[in-house]
């Protein structure tokens, strides 16, 4: 006679049970819909990747963001060494909808229309490694990089030192339009004024290229003759291409005529260790910790410098070879 009631007890049970099963499931995953923060989607802007100056840099924010792959996405572009390219990547990340801009600005005054397409939808911008026209904390949040002026300057009194103040100069500049081959040239040249027996014979864009140096070095000697004894370049790759011009000529590189550089690239360390340029002034691309920390400070509203500026060191024949295995 209990048998029926039994049963009917028994489904209800079973009902309630699994009722409260699905409850406890939906309330564990509300949680965690609730806990989980949607990722900031990071797009970074590269100008090119054609120099192990330029692979280290977009390596180091890639295997930043890797790190921190819990809280970012990264989306990289590469503008293949044209300022109009750039732009439209800057457009078509917004478009993406990325939250956060890294932009590596190729030249100054071009990539203005990016800031301004990125201001427009509120996009922050951090600017890394060059400057693009504009103001901190208004058209982009800050900028990250060098004190390109100081490198200059540097490289001018190293070879004040090491010529006496004597000096007959070939300056190899990079890219026309770049804040950095524009500062680098005041930095160098403002400290060469000064100096009477120093002169600039010949300034000459080879626009950061290792090619492009070697090139424009043939020609300036050719034109010139071998009436120089110092050669500065604003990148190690145009040292390394006027390396390759002074042996075809008949030269000894770091003899004939003293070579300093900016960057620090392992190859130019190997250069000064076999005599072939004599000195070389730290620019390091490896901004990913560096950008991610920046971003996150910025995101956890935490007042942003409008620049931070990264120090560096100089390479000489006295400390090459300490640091050439941690050079890229
Ligand atoms: O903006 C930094 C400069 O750009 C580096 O010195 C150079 O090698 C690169 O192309």
């Amino acid at each position: 006679m209990n048998q029926p009631n039994n049963k009917w007890q028994h489904r209800t049970a079973t009902i309630l049970l699994v009722v409260f099963a699905l409850g406890v499931l939906m309330g564990v995953s509300l949680a965690g819909c609730a806990a989980k923060k949607p990722k900031t989607v990071v797009g970074f802007s590269q100008m090119e990747n054609d120099s192990p100056w330029r692979i280290t840099e977009t390596n180091s924010i890639k295997q930043e963001a890797a790190k921190r792959a819990d809280r970012f996405e990264l989306i990289v572009t590469d503008a293949q060494g044209q300022a109009s390219k750039q732009v439209a990547d800057v457009k078509d990340l917004i478009a993406r909808g990325v939250n956060a801009i890294f932009l590596a600005p190729r030249e100054y005054d071009a990539l203005a229309p990016a800031l301004q397409a990125a201001k427009e939808v509120k996009i922050p911008v951090f600017l890394i490694d060059r400057l693009a026209a504009g103001k901190a904390g208004e058209d982009y949040v800050t900028f990250l990089g060098s004190d390109f002026v100081a490198q200059g300057a540097n490289a001018a009194r190293w070879l004040v030192a090491e010529t006496g103040a004597k000096a007959n100069i070939v300056e190899l500049t990079g890219t026309p339009g770049s804040s950095v081959a524009r500062d680098r040239s005041q930095g160098f040249n403002e400290q060469v004024k000064t100096r009477p027996n120093m002169k600039v014979i010949a300034s000459e864009t080879a626009d950061f290229s290792r090619e492009k140096a070697q090139q424009v070095m043939a020609d300036i000697i050719k034109s010139k003759g071998k009436q120089f004894n110092a050669i500065y370049a604003h990148n190690d790759q145009m040292a390394l291409g006027a390396i390759e011009a002074l042996k075809a000529a008949g030269m000894q590189p770091g003899k004939d005529a003293l070579i300093i550089a900016i960057d620090g690239e392992r190859a130019a360390l190997e250069a000064i260790i076999r005599g072939e340029m004599n000195a070389t002034i730290e620019s390091s691309p490896r901004f990913g910790p560096l950008a991610f920390d920046t971003l996150e400070r910025y995101l956890n509203k935490i007042r942003v410098p409008a620049k931070i500026t990264v120090e560096d060191r100089l390479y000489d024949k006295n400390n090459a070879k300490e640091y050439v295995d941690e050079a890229y």
